[in-house]
């Protein structure tokens, strides 16, 4: 084999990423594949300042590059469901390989896709759709094949991780921190899909597939975004020893699968706990290994170009062999995928941290306690706080053991409901990642 060419669509940060990646590493990519990959086209609307094309094939019709007889790997860059998945499917069509970092298109419409792909005999890789850098798909698929997945957990949408950290490193205001994620590409064009848990939700979606041999399905994760987390629950958080982090979590249970995405306290004392900035960390429970810890930056230009160009070297090294490639999409075989029911939340068992505002007067702090006894809550543990000169109300902060979503809920409506109780309850969920 001479080369293998590559078409490139789109020239955000993660094209201009791969573009660089590309030709700076070039001879050790030659040296691992045994012939050079070659930019045999870019289709991109408009120029990126950061990139010189001035070699390249430029196309402003991204169309033009899945129809090129030249490319035998058709890069998708561009992002979101649509021209993407059109785009892609005609790449598929026209017998070209593709490599994505498009993980709203793999979660919402990868069934299809791979269908698609399966029927013409060519790869969709997705490496650099789930967290940046690290290189979590190739670990699950292949890396611990030998294992039945438990769970995983993971800090897996850099912003949001930007953001909680900046807050409470720095007590920076939140829009402050967005605008500056913005500005260094890490976030979504749309930023509440990074804000209010979508971005994670894609991402969660793609790796319980692969762990527990599910198809994807995304419309049944639950997620819950970052926007409501205040500065105080971040600090007593800290005082019960736990970090506020905004977690993805799939779990297999005996009553079915647990998809979530939701701000989480988890102990102070776990490696995740001290992930910060716009890093990733994935940590998954295998049930010969044990649990496993990937960390990485999980965007950005160059860390995501890095998942993009692997998943080029994998896919033109499988060229070379005229071998298929021998990994399903999703690691099992399709037709071993499993109808193992998604838990709806109300059916999630967690602990919770519970904070509330209460008048300071005798007999509040048990019927608070009675209303969880009743609903078979445990306390774990509790802070009170003295009340403040120009105010009777005091903080409580409640620590609960595991308990279903629902009992909580419930105890939360009852609790609400009490005269000595000010405002609403305000809930996070618990886990302890052992
Ligand atoms: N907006 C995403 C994030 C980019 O912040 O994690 C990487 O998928």
């Amino acid at each position: 084999m001479n080369s293998v060419k590559v078409g490139i669509c789109g020239l955000g940060t993660v094209a201009s990423g791969t573009v660089d990646v590309l030709r700076k590493n070039a001879e050790d990519i030659s040296a691992r594949c045994g012939f050079p990959i070659e930019i045999a086209q870019i289709g991109a609307r408009r120029d990126n300042p950061n990139v010189d094309t001035s070699t390249i094939n430029v196309t402003r019709d991204i169309f033009d590059v899945v129809i090129n007889p030249e490319v035998d790997i058709v890069v998708e860059l561009i992002g979101g469901y649509e021209p993407a998945k059109a785009l892609v499917l005609k790449a598929i069509e026209n017998g070209k390989h593709v490599v994505t970092a498009n993980k709203a298109l793999i979660a919402v419409h990868g069934n299809e896709i791979f269908a698609a792909a399966s029927r013409q005999g060519v790869t969709v890789a997705y490496e650099a759709a789930v967290a940046g850098g690290i290189p979590i798909i190739k670990a699950i698929r292949e890396g611990l094949s030998g294992n039945r997945i438990d769970w995983l957990a993971g800090i897996i949408n850099g912003t949001g991780n930007f953001i909680l950290t900046e807050m409470r490193d720095k007590g920076r205001a939140f829009d402050d921190v967005l605008k500056e994620a913005q500005a260094l590409g890490y976030a979504e064009a749309d930023p509440t899909f990074d804000i209010e848990g979508i971005d994670a939700a894609h991402k969660l979606v793609i790796l319980a597939s692969i762990a527990f041999g599910i198809p994807l399905q995304f419309d049944s994760v639950f997620a819950e975004g970052i926007s409501k987390v205040s500065p105080i629950d971040v600090a007593y958080a800290e005082e019960l020893g736990y970090v506020i982090k905004h977690l993805g979590i799939a779990r297999r249970t005996e009553q079915g699968v647990e998809l979530r995405v939701h701000p989480t306290l988890i102990p102070a004392r776990r490696l995740m706990a001290h992930v910060n900035g716009v890093m990733n960390a994935v940590m998954v429970h295998g049930n010969a290994v044990g649990p496993t810890l990937y960390n990485g930056a999980g965007a950005g230009a160059l860390p995501t170009a890095s998942a993009v160009v692997a998943d080029i070297v994998d896919v033109a090294r499988s060229l070379a062999t005229s071998s298929k490639q021998p990994i399903a999409p999703l690691g099992f075989q399709p037709e071993t995928l499993s109808g193992e029911m998604i838990l709806p939340i109300e059916e999630v068992e967690t602990a919770y941290y519970l904070r509330l505002s209460v008048v300071d007067k005798p007999g509040v702090l048990s019927k608070v306690a009675q209303i969880l006894s009743d609903a078979g809550i445990s306390i774990e543990a509790l802070i009170q706080k003295e009340h403040a000169e120009d105010s009777d109300l005091v903080p409580l902060i409640i620590l609960t053991n595991k308990t279903l979503e629902k009992n909580c809920m419930s105890a939360i409506t009852s609790i609400e409901s009490l005269d000595t109780i000010c405002g609403s309850v305000v809930p996070i969920r618990v886990e302890s990642l052992e």
